[in-house]
């Protein structure tokens, strides 16, 4: 993926989550990946959400929402049978891989902007 952020803490996380996202289309699935997905996430969102509310960011609540919509399809696809088939695979990820650069290229550039001219990055 191409660089997503000035910001150096948040795309290196962005890369990652992307390098994650690509490895569910691995044949054999690994069983772990989408915890393993999950976990990298949740650290990711985290942070982002940590820095809206300690700096009074004016969009904290519709970015929560929107990384809570992924926490939901996230967590519907943990539910799915791991023996999936390969073309469940591809479509899982294509569908994390472009919500994914979406939001990278949309609202996290918005608050990337507000971080970079607050005081501290
Ligand atoms: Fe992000
Ligand atoms: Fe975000």
């Amino acid at each position: 993926m191409q660089k997503t952020s000035d910001l150096i803490w948040q795309d290196t996380q962005h890369q990652v989550l992307f390098e994650l996202i690509d490895q569910i289309k691995q044949v054999p699935f690994d069983p772990e990946i989408l915890d393993r997905l999950k976990l990298y996430a949740e650290h990711h969102f985290i942070l982002e959400e940590t820095y809206m509310r300690e700096l009074s960011y004016p969009h904290t609540d519709s970015h929560i929402e929107a990384h809570n919509r992924f926490r939901v399809e996230l967590a519907a696809m943990i539910d799915t049978d791991p023996s999936m088939h390969h073309s469940l695979q591809v479509s899982l990820s294509d569908f994390l891989y472009k919500w994914l650069k979406l939001h990278v290229l949309g609202i996290d550039k918005q608050l990337e902007d507000f971080i970079l001219n607050s005081s501290s990055k």
